[in-house]
């Protein structure tokens, strides 16, 4: 392979998903050719304003909005053609340009079927410790791609495979679906024919991603992977079980596309100025106080795919640093620093404690995190509002006080201040 010294980047979320990752993906692919989802399906819902119109991305790309741009879903993504095909239909009803020649779904990406819909929802319902998931089908569809009896959108577009697969897929899940669960049967016939018309729709789409992806480059083409979901949802270093499915960090962009990762050369992190997190599972600076709510009210936390109230918290720094270490992070985007605005006293976390000892280290079980304690910084605010500042010495100084506080903890520098939800609402450093 040929390194072309062109940036790929990926993007990916370093807390636990909605950073903002779809703004700053529609942002940064202006200049860039294509743009690629290598994991996670459509639990993730990235949003994008323009021109007061909101996109929400639920599997396509957020890049789709660019011309001339190439749109790429990855084999790591797992495929739920019936949102698929509605996403397609919606975008071009809004006039975006959607073809075989912008959009291009890899051959081996896995397809969530209705039964995941229906195991997801009815694990979720028997466990004790529930995971709160987007219900999307998302941990199902993953478990078959391991078991090995997965579909992918190759078997969809062979009637003959598709047939023969999900016999043999019915016939076990109805065991579960009736004998575990007591739930209805799952109907075979309906799923062939609903799927067998999404084949038709889907198949131009069908391409071979790592050839296109190896001709890129070697064209000295850029690429820019879009990142779902954020690494505290990641199944290996995420608060497991609290976690999604997949890989959700950098280094499953060559695994999700099957692009090497010796030719991506810069890894983006994108957080918040804050945290939130939907679902169920730990979170150390969660806010219980009517600071959380202010914050849900002026930053529009409500979950993109389910309409969730986000829980939210201040930013904690000891989260922050470990996803950095994690993906490499080479360049931050700090989103949402707006919310933040006419706060008199920000708290940051720097630290944790446990019975009252500072904790050396980072805590890695899970179990004992409701028994840690935030260790704060209490940081100046600033009055105003700071949506419309576009330079980066207009920003009132505890603004930038608070974003050098960053860099200095995790070593890295924000080279991007997201002030608003338009598109245009960025600050761009050096
Ligand atoms: P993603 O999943 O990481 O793409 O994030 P979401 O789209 O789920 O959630 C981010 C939300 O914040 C969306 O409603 C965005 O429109 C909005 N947003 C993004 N950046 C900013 C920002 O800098 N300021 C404000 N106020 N809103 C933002
Ligand atoms: P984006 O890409 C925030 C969370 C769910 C749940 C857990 C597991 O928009 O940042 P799943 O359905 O994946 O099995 O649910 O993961 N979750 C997200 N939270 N943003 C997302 O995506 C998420 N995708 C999944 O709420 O806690
Ligand atoms: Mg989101």
């Amino acid at each position: 392979m040929a390194k072309i010294n062109k940036k790929n980047q990926v993007i990916v979320g370093l807390q636990w998903g909605d950073e903002g990752k779809g703004k700053i993906i529609d942002y940064l692919s202006k200049g860039v050719d294509y743009i690629v989802r290598f994991q996670g399906g459509n639990n993730a819902g990235h949003t994008v304003v323009v021109d007061g119109e909101k996109f929400i991305f639920h599997l396509i790309p957020s890049g789709i909005l660019r011309k001339d741009k190439v749109c790429v879903i990855g084999n790591g993504v797992v495929v739920d053609p019936e949102v698929l095909v509605h996403e397609i239909e919606t975008l071009k009803k809004s006039g975006i340009t959607i073809t075989p020649k912008n959009l291009k779904l890899s051959y081996y990406s896995h397809l969530i079927m209705p039964y995941h819909k229906n195991l997801d929802i009815l694990r979720e319902g028997a466990r004790v410790n529930k995971i709160g998931t987007t219900k999307r089908g998302i941990g199902p569809c993953y478990v078959d791609k391991l078991t090995r009896c997965g579909i992918r959108l190759i078997d969809l577009i062979d009637p003959k495979r598709l047939y023969s697969k999900l016999k043999d897929n019915v016939l076990e899940k109805n065991v579960l679906v009736e004998k575990i669960f007591g739930s209805k049967k799952i109907s075979f016939s309906k799923i062939l024919e609903e799927y067998s018309s999404y084949a038709k729709i889907l198949k131009p789409f069908c391409e071979d991603v790592v050839e296109l992806l190896y001709q890129a480059n070697k064209n000295n083409k850029s690429i820019l992977f879009e990142g779902a979901q954020g690494t505290f949802l990641d199944v290996d270093f995420g608060t497991y079980p609290f976690v999604t499915s997949s890989n959700t960090i950098a280094q499953n962009a060559s695994v999700g596309s099957g692009f090497p990762f010796s030719a991506i050369n810069r890894v983006i992190g994108v957080t918040k100025a804050y945290t939130t997190r939907v679902g169920e599972g730990p979170f150390p600076t969660e806010i219980k106080t009517k600071y959380s709510d202010f914050l849900r009210e002026k930053g529009s936390e409500f979950g993109a795919t389910t309409g969730r109230p986000r829980r939210c918290g201040w930013l904690d720094l000891v989260l922050l640093r470990r996803s950095v270490i994690i993906n490499g992070v080479d360049s931050l985007v700090l989103t949402k620093l707006d919310v933040l605005d006419n706060i008199k006293d920000i708290d940051l976390c720097v630290g944790y404690s446990y019975k009252g000892k500072k904790i050396k280290g980072f805590p890695l079980d899970i179990d004992n995190w409701d028994k840690i304690k935030p260790l704060y910084k209490t940081v100046k605010g600033w009055s105003g509002d700071i949506e419309n500042v576009r330079d980066y010495k207009k920003l009132p100084s505890e603004a930038r006080d608070y974003i050098r506080i960053i860099e200095d903890y995790t070593g890295v520098p924000i080279e991007i201040v997201s002030v608003g939800s338009k598109r245009e609402a960025v600050i761009l450093r050096g």
